[in-house]
Order: C-alpha cells, then sequence, then structure tokens
C-alpha cells in the first residue's frame, strides 16, 4: 500500500512543504522569508504573518511538483517545536483543519529530531550507533542515535547556538542576516590569518559568546586605528571566525566519538550546509576511518521533507497525534 504523506514545517521563518510517498521524497518546497534581512533577525510576528501568506501557494506548488492530489494522501504531519510559537501554530492550525477536512490522521514530529533523521534520507545500509552533531540556527547538539532512531544527547551549547555565532559575528562584520552563508562564501577566498579563541568547556559541551564577544573587541580596537579595517580583511576575517567554529565544532565531536567508540558521524541543521565544515569533517572521518553522514544541501536548513521522512517512520509504528495537541516553542529530543 502506498502511504502518502504531506508534510508541514514552519518552525522559524521558512515555510515548507513536502510531498513524501513510503518514504521517498517527491516534492520539497520551501518559501523562505526575506522580510527578516532588513531587521537583521527574525522577527516573530512577521514570521507567523509570512506563513499564513506562504502556506497556501507552497502546498500547491509542492503537490504539483509531486503530481498527486489532496484525495492521494493517507497522513498530514506537522512540526509540533521546537521553535517560535506564534510560527508553530500557524502551521499546526493549518495541519489540523487539513487533517479534520480531508480525514486524515495526523503525526506530529519534533524539529530536531528530524534534523537528526534527515542524514538517513535516501540512504542505505547506515551504521548504528552514530553520532550526529546538530548545528543550526538555535541549538547545537552531540545527539548518539540507535538503530530504532532513539536519541541521546551527550553535549551541547550552554549560550549561543552554532548558527547563531555567525549570524551575530556576520553582523559585527556587516553581513546580512543570515550571515552563515555569506561567511562561508566569503572565506574560501580568504586565509586564516586572525586567532579567536576557542572557549573550553567540560565533557562535551559548547560555547560560542566568548568568540562574539571577542571578535566585538578584537574589531573596536582595529577600527579605531583603521576604520577601513573590515573592508580591507573582510575574506580573512570570515575565513578566520568560520576555522574558529569549526574547531570548536569538530574538537568535541571528535572526542565523543573516541570516548563512546562510535564509528559513523555525521551533521545535520543549517550549519551543516557549511561547506568548510563539511570539507574537515569528512577529512577528520577518513584519517579516523569512520563512515561519514552529510546530508544533500537541500535538507540541511529547514525543510519539511526532513519532517515527512520522520513521520513515515512514526506512520509504520502507529505512532498517530491527539487532534487536541497543542505545539511547543521547547520541546526537547526524545520529549513526547
Ligand atoms: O536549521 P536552520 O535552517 O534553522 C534553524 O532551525 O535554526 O539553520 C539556520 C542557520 C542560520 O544560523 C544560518 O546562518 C546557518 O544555519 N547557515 C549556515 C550556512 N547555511 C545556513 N552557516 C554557515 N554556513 C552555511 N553555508
Ligand atoms: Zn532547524
Amino acid at each position: 500500500m502506498q502511504i502518502n504523506i504531506l508534510a508541514i514545517e514552519s518552525s522559524c521563518d521558512d515555510t515548507s512543504i513536502s510531498l513524501v510517498q513510503n518514504g521517498v521524497i517527491l516534492s520539497n518546497i520551501t518559501a523562505n522569508q526575506e522580510i527578516h534581512i532588513k531587521y537583521g533577525g527574525v522577527v516573530p510576528e512577521s514570521a507567523s504573518r509570512a506563513h499564513m501568506e506562504n502556506l497556501l501557494p507552497v502546498v500547491k506548488a509542492s503537490l504539483h511538483k509531486s503530481t498527486m492530489r489532496l484525495s492521494d494522501l493517507q497522513c498530514i504531519a506537522v512540526t509540533k517545536g521546537p521553535g517560535l510559537l506564534g510560527s508553530l501554530i500557524v502551521g499546526v492550525s493549518f495541519a489540523k483543519g487539513l487533517a479534520m477536512g480531508l480525514n486524515l490522521p495526523l503525526i506530529t514530529v519534533n524539529h530536531l529530531e528530524a534534523h537528526v533523521a534527515s542524514l538517513l534520507i535516501d540512504r542505505e545500509n547506515v551504521q548504528y550507533p552514530f553520532l550526529c552533531m546538530t548545528v543550526s540556527g538555535g541549538h547545537t547538539q552531540l545527539v548518539i542515535v540507535d538503530e530504532n532512531l532513539n536519541m541521546k544527547i551527550i553535549g551541547q551549547t550552554i549560550d549561543d547556538a552554532a548558527g547563531e555565532a555567525f549570524d551575530k559575528i556576520g553582523k559585527l562584520l556587516g553581513l546580512p542576516y543570515p550571515a552563515g552563508p555569506h561567511i562561508d562564501k566569503l572565506s574560501e577566498l580568504g586565509e586564516a590569518t586572525f586567532s579567536f579563541p576557542i572557549s573550553k568547556m567540560s565533557e562535551y559541551n559548547y560555547s560560542f559568546s566568548g568568540l562574539k564577544t571577542s571578535v566585538l573587541y578584537f574589531l573596536k580596537k582595529e577600527l579605531e586605528k583603521n576604520p577601513e579595517f573590515i573592508s580591507q580583511n573582510l575574506n580573512n576575517l570570515c575565513r578566520s571566525v568560520q576555522d574558529t567554529i569549526i574547531e570548536s565544532l569538530l574538537r568535541k565531536a571528535k572526542m565523543a566519538m573516541i570516548d563512546h567508540g562510535i564509528k559513523t558521524i555525521g551533521i545535520a541543521g543549517g550549519v551543516s550546509a557549511n561547506r568548510g565544515l563539511r570539507s574537515k569533517l569528512t577529512n577528520m572521518a577518513d584519517e579516523n576511518q569512520w563512515n561519514v553522514l552529510i546530508p544533500k544541501f537541500e535538507y540541511c536548513t529547514d525543510n519539511a521533507a526532513m519532517i515527512g521522512f520522520l513521520a513515515h517512520k512514526k506512520y509504520q509504528k502507529n505512532q498517530f497525534a491527539n487532534i487536541d495537541f497543542t505545539p511547543l516553542a521547547r520541546y526537547p529530543i526524545g520529549a513526547q
């Protein structure tokens, strides 16, 4: 029997709809909200409004691409959290309306578990347990995943997420929001000529707010001497910051892999699109003879494909939601 799932992701500022057939992604269409660029960050109320405006056109486009109709669906899946509450409410209300109107069951998905599961899309013969480093705008976590997709967080950031560090430092450098992809691009043209400190946190935890502060003071000092310092050194500044973040991320991941005797490592979340991180992770895995799981670019940043993919696994286990559930701004991995 074909299981066709329409999946909805609206936890932050991307409105995404995916059609997933028996775990295979047929379409995955995302509307990014450019409205936030001029404010240098996501404005929650504008995000909710934009989700409301974007949802229907994105649903139509995604159905069209998959050549499916609403009458072909067996299930509706939606992100329950974590995320911006207003954004989640728009997606969840839409999902409930659709499920009630079409008389279909609903499946709720944890956004962070979906990022981890995105490593399994289009992939067979994955060796368990594996370690997933989830690096996004809101989270930085090291998660051990077993063959039943049980996930255990063994380390995380105590302050800013890795993506947040890219974005906040990028803002100091005058780059548009979100700065991560810009820093990635400019880094390719630069050298790591400046050195910034790596926070020494206990165990497998991270901290990135110190790096932001150290870049802030460094820039202040240099700009006093030379007002053109940033524009004259932008590529090298980007490369230096990017290499520091990557070094900090990979150090702890390596420690966790060795301590736990794990042989497969993956990255997920928006920052996993970073080319420097992808290539340094691949080198580290090669040196240690580990398998490496890197998602396709389209499954790195927020997307509904990962929601539909994990929902299909939950469908097979009959893990349906009661229609009266409410979205959760805070929703840790593993919570019900
Ligand atoms: O997973 P995601 O789309 O949304 C959250 O759940 O947070 O991640 C967005 C984050 C942003 O901080 C953005 O700057 C970062 O991912 N990002 C990148 C790159 N592409 C997106 N950071 C570094 N390099 C990239 N290429
Ligand atoms: Zn995300």
